[in-house]
């Protein structure tokens, strides 16, 4: 599964994206109000960061308008991904946008029949939110595994994408239903690095080769021989 960060903040993104697990990036208008700066530089910023599909959501209700912002905001950069809220609208602006080879990520999807709709209007990522679908006691799991099954095997271009992450379980979750793709926020992504025993493990390991000072000056020696040879 493909990890993206969902986040309109170019710190998070750089910070994220040094560890080298980013294939892309989800924003929309509510994370993007958080920040300062104009949001044109952000979305490039964050597009150059990821180096791949970096989400810009449409804010307009009708058809031409989601068209119009999608081909600007798709000139930001190569890498945006025109992203458009579902509905029968939203519908008619994947379809247009994506025949002319603008890809769009499909948003607010909760359901299958609405994936099966997003797919037949040509999306490149269905975007299911988990996190909101819990909270009002919908099983999100169910949701997107009868979405994930709906639209496969092979039956389709489109990827499911899971969204709206609250806890690295959602991230498993998404993982083991076969979603291609996951967005998560910063929060969650470090969440999954963190577990006791490596923690204790490195401690431990760390502690036990102190205990042999000269296997530390081996190693230094080492690795300074190497950086003298190939300079
Ligand atoms: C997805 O692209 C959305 O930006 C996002 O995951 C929404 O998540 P939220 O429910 O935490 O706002």
């Amino acid at each position: 599964m493909k990890l993206f960060i969902d986040t309109g903040s170019v710190a998070e993104v750089e910070e994220i994206a040094g560890w080298g697990i980013l294939s892309g990036a989800t924003t929309n208008p509510s994370l993007l109000a958080k920040e300062q700066g104009e949001p044109g530089d952000i979305i490039r910023r964050i597009c150059d960061l990821v180096d791949g599909p970096t989400s810009a959501e449409v804010v307009s209700t009708d058809a031409a308008g989601m068209v119009a912002e999608g081909r600007a905001l798709h000139e930001l950069h190569e890498h945006v991904v025109v992203k458009t809220p579902f509905s029968k609208e939203g519908l008619a602006a994947c379809k247009e946008l994506s025949s002319d080879g603008i890809p769009v990520n499909m948003t607010l999807v909760f359901s299958a029949n609405q994936a099966l709709l997003a797919a037949e209007a040509g999306a490149t990522y269905i975007s299911c939110f988990m996190g909101r679908l819990d909270d009002i006691s919908i099983d999100s799991t169910e949701v997107v595994r009868e979405i994930v099954e709906a639209l496969r095997p092979g039956r389709t271009a489109s990827q499911v994408l899971a969204a709206s992450m609250r806890h690295p379980g959602h991230m498993v979750t998404a993982a083991r239903l076969g979603c291609e793709v996951s967005t998560a926020p910063a929060k969650v992504l470090r969440q999954m690095l963190d577990h006791p025993l490596t923690s204790a493990g490195i401690e431990r390991f760390a502690a036990d080769w102190k205990t042999r000072p000269e296997f530390a000056e081996w190693l230094r020696g080492l690795v300074d021989a190497r950086a003298a040879s190939v300079r």
